[in-house]
């Protein structure tokens, strides 16, 4: 089985994702999303974006390559009456059931950059876009020292060494990586945008119950605890994570958390 596909089809992350909603929204929000755009939203979860622009009248696409995930954001539309709305599974190194210039607005929150292959993501990522229409991309920041960064870098002290050729997700949160992705797919410097934002992710547990979230249903921590205890370091692992937690909570007490995280918001003009 595609690794990747492996990853992600673990655990289960609509347990995170439900975390992630209110940030979702607003960044959603901040898009230009108008009745009618047509929008795909690659890497969408269970589609913590996706729903919401599918809410303010834009034609949503979700496209994931987790087959749970697209079941439970293909469920939820359901749920919530959007006929607007809907998953399917697919790749985004490789999108060959999408046409050549079919949507307004290319959207991918913390998707596209979990997937192998950058130079061949934005490719894929501009040829499905209308000329004059926008890719829009939330990507984790290498070294930054809020959370999913340092989650991740944690994490991969715990980890065995990556398999030769692996190219970091997080080098996507470099402007010089993004520009040059995007300059091999066509796209000149100029119309690419890089700014700093930050999303929050909240949740009704303390913060060393949330930990146990990402350790018993998010992919990357569920490796990284299965390698730490493979080296009899488990306890070591969750013992950082759990100070990390615990640190960066900033919701006024231990029963709840609130935890902000920075990322880079990319924007494309095609
Ligand atoms: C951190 S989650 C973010 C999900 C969603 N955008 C959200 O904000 O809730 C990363 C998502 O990217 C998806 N993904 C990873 N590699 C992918 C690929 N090659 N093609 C499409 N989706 C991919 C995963 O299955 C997962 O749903």
């Amino acid at each position: 089985m595609n690794p990747n596909k492996a990853l992600w089809e673990k655990g289960d992350f609509t347990r995170i994702a439900s975390s992630m909603r209110t940030s979702g929204e607003a960044l959603v929000g901040k898009v230009g999303i108008t009745k009618g755009l047509k929008v795909l939203d690659l890497g969408c979860g269970d589609g913590t974006t996706a729903l919401p622009a599918a809410r303010l009248g834009a034609d949503v696409l979700g496209v994931d390559i987790a087959s749970n995930l697209v079941a439970a954001g293909n469920a939820r539309a359901k749920e919530a009456g959007l006929e607007n709305l809907r998953f399917q599974e697919g790749d985004a190194t490789d999108l060959t059931d999408l046409e050549d210039s079919s949507f307004d607005l290319v959207l991918t929150v913390f998707g596209a950059m979990f997937a192998p292959r950058p130079f061949d993501v934005a490719k894929e990522m501009v040829r499905v876009t209308k000329p004059g229409g926008r890719i829009v991309m939330g990507n984790w920041i290498p070294g930054d020292p809020t959370l999913v960064a340092q989650i991740l870098k944690i994490s991969s002290a715990y980890s065995p060494p990556p398999s030769e050729g692996f190219v970091s997700p997080m080098l996507w949160g470099k402007e010089e990586n993004v520009v040059e992705r995007f300059a091999a797919a066509g796209i000149p410097a100029d119309r690419v945008t890089c700014e700093r934002d930050t999303f929050v992710f909240i949740a009704p547990v303390s913060p060393s119950e949330y930990l146990t979230w990402f350790r018993d249903y998010y992919g990357p921590t569920m490796n990284a605890y299965a390698a730490a205890e493979s080296s009899g370091r488990e306890a070591d692992l969750h013992g950082e994570l759990d100070a990390l937690f615990n640190a960066q909570n900033q919701s006024g007490n231990k029963t709840s958390t609130q935890i902000p995280a920075t990322y880079l918001r990319v924007t494309v003009k095609r």
